[in-house]
């Protein structure tokens, strides 16, 4: 009942691009006020910044920031948030049913980016706005000086253009839930026209546009093929969303679902290269994996019972040892599919969705995914490696034939390896064989495992460090093999040097 591994020095999936190193931060609930910024807490800075909060998402090392939505971005005006604070305009913001003050806007995150050593993805509104005010958004965002929009960027104190390279064309406007909502063709043809625009006025960008919000909509993949086909030649990324959940505690189904990612993110890639042939066209489009994550909260009507608060605190769902290892089955599917996911963003940054949580005017701490994203981020850059596997199987409520293992393999600038694996088994150990295949002379460096007694296990203001990843596996060389046991419900991360 072993897994096997076989990796071949040779054999590569190709380079990891840094941006699917990514994050998304919207104003949603308290994941900006009361998470990042909370002018007058006792750790905040003198633009309001968290320092602890910080202390918390620099390790992260996220590279791409995507702002500011997200649902959010259907009704966005994004010149609210620009200009002297008390002359911003209070809204009310429908899709969270929030009151947004508007006193975090653009030039807030580009202060808060630089701070957290992130660029960002900006976000135009295309749902209910239109191709020009996207256009003075780059305006004033990337043109150096001389115009309307560019000037007052200037007097607002920030002489040089933000020059945000990346630029997604609205959010998940297959939705329902979207105000705006449009057709795959009527979409295709307002992204092409503001990406054509927006290009006009700054060659340097790249466009994303928003593709299927979930592989279960059963508009996915038509809705892609639609937009792809009126705005291919004009756009460079198609973005595609997706969450997981354990809506039927039911743990071995739940940590099956990251083969659904792998699937989704193949047929979207299939999807694009259909649309590429059918256009004829040479431009290369990839994936911009732009919103994932686990998310419980989500079918949850209650959190608009109470509605019209500031920052009030929304999808604050609890994260736990299970959660962690499935979002290390998504993170592992954006490495295997890394030849052409060039962009991921994990949905949302702080307590949103997220495994930063704070206390408004109190502290911050991490819950066990966390430390699964800290150590993705950490050790997998570089190359990623074809990783041959063999496993023994489960069946579960919705699957068949679950490889208790899963994995995917990195190789560094140095040289250095990193095996990622997750045993699914809530019951046994696996033990793993990796063969090694043209790495000669390598020794374990470590063997990091994030595990706790029970998938419900999790991290408290109290108890902040109850799920914490520990240096303790027990990988070890044997000729040309890496031998380890993976405890059961485990991420492991073994590195080779
Ligand atoms: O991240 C929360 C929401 O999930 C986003 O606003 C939206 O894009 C998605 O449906």
């Amino acid at each position: 009942n072993k897994a096997k591994i076989v990796l071949d020095k040779d054999f590569i999936i190709s380079k990891i691009d840094e941006k699917v190193f990514g994050s998304f931060v919207e104003p949603l609930g308290r994941c900006i006020y009361g998470g990042i910024y909370e002018p007058g807490h006792p750790a905040a800075d003198e633009k309001g910044f968290r320092r602890d909060v910080l202390e918390l998402t620099k390790p992260l090392n996220v590279t791409l920031n995507r702002f500011p939505g997200g649902n959010y971005v259907s009704t966005f005006r994004w010149e609210d948030g620009i200009g002297p604070k008390e002359k911003r305009p209070r809204r009310a913001e429908v899709a969270w049913q929030s009151i947004e003050t508007n006193q975090f806007g653009i030039n807030e995150f580009a202060d808060w980016s630089k701070l957290n050593g992130s660029d960002v993805m900006m976000t135009v509104n295309l749902a209910t706005r239109g191709v020009l005010e996207a256009m003075d958004c780059v305006e004033y965002c990337n043109f150096k000086e001389g115009t309307y929009w560019s000037d007052l960027r200037i007097s607002h104190g920030y002489k040089e253009p933000h020059g945000y390279r990346y630029w997604c064309l609205t959010n998940e406007i297959d939705g329902v839930w979207q105000v705006g909502q449009k057709t795959g063709t009527d979409y295709g043809r307002i992204a092409r026209e503001a990406s054509k625009g927006m290009k006009l006025l700054d060659e340097n960008i790249k466009t994303v546009l928003a593709g299927s919000s979930s592989p279960s909509q059963d508009s996915f993949p038509s809705f892609d093929a639609a937009a792809l086909e009126e705005s291919y030649e004009f756009i460079d990324y198609l973005s595609i969303h997706q969450y997981i959940g354990n809506a039927k505690n039911d743990t071995p189904n739940y940590l099956a679902k990251p083969l659904i990612t792998d699937k989704y993110l193949k047929t979207a890639i299939a999807t694009i290269d259909y649309i590429k042939a059918k256009t004829k066209s040479k431009n290369k489009v990839n994936i911009s994996f732009d919103e994932f994550n686990t998310w419980h909260s989500i079918a949850e009507e209650a959190r608009f019972n109470n509605k019209w608060r500031i920052a009030p605190p929304l999808l604050e769902d609890e994260y736990t040892l299970e959660d962690a290892l499935a979002l290390g089955g998504m993170l592992l599917a954006v490495l295997k599919n890394a030849d052409r996911v060039e962009i991921a963003c994990i949905s949302e940054l702080v307590n949103c969705i997220s495994h930063i949580r704070t206390r408004n005017g109190g502290g911050a701490w991490v819950l066990p995914p966390y430390y699964t994203f800290l150590l993705f981020s950490k050790y997998g850059r570089g190359t990623s490696l074809v990783t041959s596997i063999s496993s023994p199987k489960y069946d579960s409520t919705d699957f068949t034939d679950v490889p208790y293992l899963d994995a995917a393999a990195t190789m560094d600038d140095n040289g250095d390896v990193t095996i990622f694996a997750i045993n699914r088994s809530t019951e046994e150990t696996l033990p793993l064989e990796t063969e090694l295949r043209g790495f000669e002379n390598y020794r374990v460096e470590t063997h990091i495992v994030l595990t706790s007694a029970n998938p419900k296990d999790t991290n408290t203001e109290e108890c902040p460090n109850y799920v914490t990843p520990k240096n303790n596996g027990d990988a070890q060389i044997d000729g040309n093999k890496v031998l380890a046991n993976l405890p059961r419900l485990s991420w492991n991360v073994i590195r080779l040097q």
